[in-house]
């Protein structure tokens, strides 16, 4: 059985007709085409490497029903950057050398700059708390959580300027 969705992905609206068990990580991958959006584990919310942004909010894109997001907003990895310029910690990730294989890296750029933006005070114990959902199998945890603490140590300081 098949419903019709307006789902606004970075900006784009995609109105589709769809399988009301159609879950949001395949709207994403497979009727918007973007495929930053990564798939690692069996749907089960236990890798992280679906994450995006529902309405503003870091959300596992594989527990979530594509029919819920009806009339919402998502945020995937390709709207970080604006135009040519990547977000800062796309740019952090790249200094900071915190990705390997890369396949992670997607959901934790999400569920990163969601902690960035939503928490001002943001240190090491909170950064590897607000991770514990995202797995990175070459284990490069440091230096991810290096990269997010040096943005959120930035935009603390531009904002006590
Ligand atoms: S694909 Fe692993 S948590 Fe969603
Ligand atoms: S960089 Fe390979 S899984 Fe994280």
């Amino acid at each position: 059985m098949n419903t019709s969705v307006s789902i606004t992905i970075n900006g784009v609206a995609y109105e589709r007709s769809i399988p009301i068990r159609m879950l949001l990580v395949d709207f994403i991958r497979y009727e918007a085409g973007l495929t930053g959006t990564h798939v690692g584990c069996t749907f089960e919310g236990a890798c992280g490497a679906c994450t995006v942004h529902l309405d503003g909010d870091a959300i596992k894109s594989c527990l979530v029903l594509a029919v819920q997001c009806d009339g919402r907003w998502i945020t995937t990895v390709e709207g970080l950057a604006e135009g040519s310029e990547l977000h800062p910690l796309q740019i952090a990730f790249n200094e900071y050398h915190a990705l390997q294989c890369g396949y992670c890296t997607s959901g934790l750029l999400m569920t990163g700059v969601d902690l960035i933006e939503k928490d001002s005070e943001l240190n090491e114990e909170k950064v590897r708390h607000g991770i514990t959902g995202n797995l990175c199998r070459c284990a490069g945890y440091s230096n991810i959580v290096d990269a997010i603490l040096s943005v959120a140590r930035a935009r603390t300081r531009e904002e006590e300027e």
